[in-house]
Parts: C-alpha cells; structure tokens; sequence
C-alpha cells in the first residue's frame, strides 16, 4: 500500500469536546469512564479499541443519541444535550456499524436521496449530491436496485453515500472499512481522506484496523474497558506490542516486524516505521 503523507491540519478551533465521567446502559454494564476527547476543526481522528471496548457507545454519546451520561459534550461549544436534533443533524453525521441499522428505503436511490430532501435542496440539487456521492462510493450504476439485494460491502457503501450527499461539516464513522475488501478498505480510507483535505470535513471513526491507521489518520485515542488509555499522533500511540496488547490490540504488521528485529535479532534500526513507505527508508539507511 502506498504512503498517503499525512498533513496535520493547522491549528484550529475546538468543534466537539467530550468529557464523560461515567455512563452505564440500563441493565448495568459500565460502558464508559475517564473519557476526555477535544477534536479541532478539520482532523481526522481514530478512536481505536478492541471489540467491546466502548468505541460506538463513544460516538453514540457524542452524536447527541446517548444522553443520560455523567459529563459534558460540547459542539460548537454548546452542551449536546440542549441542542434539538435537527440543530445537531443540520453540522453532524453519524454512520452505524451495521449498515442494515441505517438503510431503510426500498431502493438505493430512495435512500440516498431522504437526507438531502429532508434537508430542503431542489429535486436537481437532489440528483447532483446523489449522483456525485454515489460515484464517490463507487456505486454508481446501482441507483435503482433494491437496497436488500445488495452485499454486505455494498450496503456499507451506500451508507456512506446516503452521508455524503448530506454533506455534513462533521462525521462519526463507526468502522466504516469492515466488511470491504482489502482495495475497498484502502479506497474507502483515500475518500475520507480526499473529504477531509479537499472540503474541509472533520471525520472522527471508530476502527481496530491497525495498519491502515498510521497511513492516513492525524491523531488517535484508544479505549479500553470504556476509557480513554492514549491518545496522540500514531507514533505516540503505537508503542511496544505487550502494551499493545494489554489493550487487546497488536502494532501494525510492518511495525511489528522491525521491532522484532530491532529488538531481538538486534538489527540497528533508529525508530520503528508504522508504515510500509516508512520502513523502506529505514531499510535503505541500514544497507546503504
Ligand atoms: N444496549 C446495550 N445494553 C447493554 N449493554 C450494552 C449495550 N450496547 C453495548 N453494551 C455493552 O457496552 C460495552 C461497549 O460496547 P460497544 O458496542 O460500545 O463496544 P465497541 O467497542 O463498539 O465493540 P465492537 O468493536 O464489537 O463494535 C460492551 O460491554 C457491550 O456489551
Ligand atoms: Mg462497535
């Protein structure tokens, strides 16, 4: 996989800010504690963790859908909890994990379009979002089909269409790349990207995805057990593999490898790459 360069964006305003000291689901299961998030205008953010661990409680929560928390959610520096949902639809976009939680119409077309609609555009405007964020997913073609007959991938895809066309400021994404394949995964990662550099989204996704992550994302948390353990840019992030794996996660395959031989075949690497592009420089260095 080629490296995406990834660009900190400059230092911005504080668009969503979380602090939840504890919230439990009715039958009693503690879902979240310690949890202080700050995300800046224009970042592309991971919430990292294992299965369990609490990402889509954490973007339920900071979407507005999960209230009865103890703690304060801020967007745009207003509490969440006192904005209508429309006020919060209006800048932010959350996308399920299970795309049949999100789809509802007969067709693709019909589902892509509800959001736009709902949101007042002209029927040509309509048509345009539709047919561009269809494109963008790589779906174009299957406007009319119905919705049940697609592949779980493809379900996933339209989802993400049916967001995009909305064209929110904002995007929760819980793990937008499982279930695709491993070019829809890096296609997927480079639209969110594009999104992200190109107009300016702030995108915020949930993932256990290891080696994708250091490739394209500017900073991340990881959540154990409902709380927040790190957070940083991924070199802060990905440290040794038993602590990686004291939070149910591994380092990046070509992460893994070179800390391997740095550390028990004794081969004199500076740093540990995170990235393939990454670990071929410090391959170069080494034979040069
Ligand atoms: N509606 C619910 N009622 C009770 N417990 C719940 C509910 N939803 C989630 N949980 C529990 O809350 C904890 C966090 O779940 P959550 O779905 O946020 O994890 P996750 O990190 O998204 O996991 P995955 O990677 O499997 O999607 C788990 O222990 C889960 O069993
Ligand atoms: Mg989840």
């Amino acid at each position: 996989m080629e490296d995406v360069k990834r660009e900190m964006p400059p230092e911005q305003e504080t668009r969503l800010s979380l602090v939840v000291d504890a919230f439990s689901y009715p039958d009693g299961t503690k879902a979240l504690s310690s949890i202080h998030i700050e995300i800046k205008r224009g970042e592309f953010i991971g919430i990292l963790g294992s299965n369990g661990s609490g990402k889509t409680t954490l973007l339920k929560v900071m979407d507005g859908l999960i209230k009865d928390f103890k703690g304060k959610v801020l967007l745009d520096g207003k509490d969440i909890r006192k904005l209508s949902p429309k006020e919060i639809y209006r800048k932010m976009g959350l996308i399920f994990q299970n795309p049949d939680d999100q789809l509802f119409a007969p067709t693709v077309l019909e589902d892509v379009s509800f959001g736009p609609l709902n949101m007042g555009f002209s029927g040509q405007e309509v048509s345009r979002r539709v047919e561009e964020a269809l494109r963008d997913v790589e779906m174009e073609g299957y406007a009319k089909k119905s919705i049940h007959n697609l592949s779980y991938g493809q379900k996933k895809r339209v989802c993400i269409a049916g967001l995009l066309a909305m064209g929110h400021e904002i995007l929760l994404m819980d793990e937008p790349t499982a279930g695709l394949d491993p070019m829809g995964e890096y296609k997927m990662m480079r639209l969110l990207t594009k999104l992200n550099r190109e107009r300016g989204v702030t995108i915020v996704m949930a993932t256990h995805s290891v080696d994708l992550v250091p490739l394209f994302l500017h900073r991340l948390y990881i959540v154990s057990k409902g709380s927040i353990v790190r957070g940083g840019v991924p070199e802060e992030v990905f440290t040794a593999p038993d602590e990686m794996s004291q939070v149910k996660l591994r380092l990046p395959q070509i992460a893994e490898l070179i800390y391997r031989l740095k550390h028990e075949d004794r081969i004199n690497f500076e740093k540990i790459p995170l990235t393939i592009g990454e670990a071929r420089r410090e391959f170069c260095k080494i034979v040069q």
